[in-house]
């Protein structure tokens, strides 16, 4: 029995990573935060000292990468090298240099495996860019969400202040802007939805409404 697959890809800060672990939480699904393996390969890279444009370096530390996704409460803990990095991963900077190393086509092979493995039954609900148009080409439900770049830093700013950490709007919205260009000009894997996505806007819709429309059409689990 093959596990069935949703998936929700989208620009960061569009609410995708907050829906899909409300719609794993009610359907009972494993969730893939496939964005995190990406900042967690470009925090192991800062740490071990390989550039961000090392592509061979990369493809071997991807190969080794000793990382962890644990369950704390509900939320995500991730775990690099034995080490909580659950916040350490969230920050622009390492953000922006996952950015820059997803756009190298070793690094997303190298990571493809990784993310096929979390595909287990009862099923799996995964984010990230690139979710519905080439890991999990067959899923069965495919969403594509998106939010303005001025929403989207707002909610970003106020998520990271939340959270502790020192914030700059502007800046935020500056690197959300580049980031997008790099996520959507990239050769390999460009974020785009799906031939056969739904396309949600979250500026409008709202995240609660958004979660109610993405539940109405759920896929039925086996
Ligand atoms: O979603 P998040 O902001 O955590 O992702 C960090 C970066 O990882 C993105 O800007 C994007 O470049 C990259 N990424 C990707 N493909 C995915 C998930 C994330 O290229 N499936």
């Amino acid at each position: 029995q093959i596990p069935p697959v949703i998936t929700i890809d989208g620009p960061s800060g569009s609410g995708k990573g907050t829906i899909a672990h409300r719609l794993a939480l009610k359907l009972g699904f494993h969730v893939l935060d496939s964005g995190a393996l990406y900042r967690l390969l470009a925090l192991a890279a800062q740490q071990h000292g390989v550039q961000t444009d090392n592509e061979k370096g990369l493809e071997v530390l991807a190969a080794y990468l000793d990382v962890q996704f644990e369950d704390n409460n509900g939320e995500a803990m991730l775990i690099l090298e034995g080490e909580d990095v659950t916040q350490t991963i969230r920050t622009e900077e390492v953000g922006a240099a996952a950015s820059r190393i997803a756009a190298l086509p070793g690094v997303r092979a190298a990571l493809l495996q990784r993310q096929h493995a979390f595909r287990e039954l009862p099923g799996l609900v995964a984010d990230g860019r690139d979710m519905g148009t080439v890991v999990f080409p067959d899923a069965c439900l495919k969403i594509f969400l998106t939010a303005s770049a001025e929403a989207r830093a707002e909610r970003r700013y106020k998520q990271l202040l939340q959270k502790g950490f020192d914030a700059n709007l502007a800046a935020i919205l500056e690197d959300i802007r580049a980031r997008d260009l790099r996520d959507t000009q990239r050769a390999v894997a460009p974020m785009k939805p799906a031939a056969d996505a739904i396309v949600l806007d979250s500026t409008a819709l709202g995240i609660e409404a958004v979660l109610q429309a993405v539940i109405a059409s759920a896929c039925k689990t086996p």
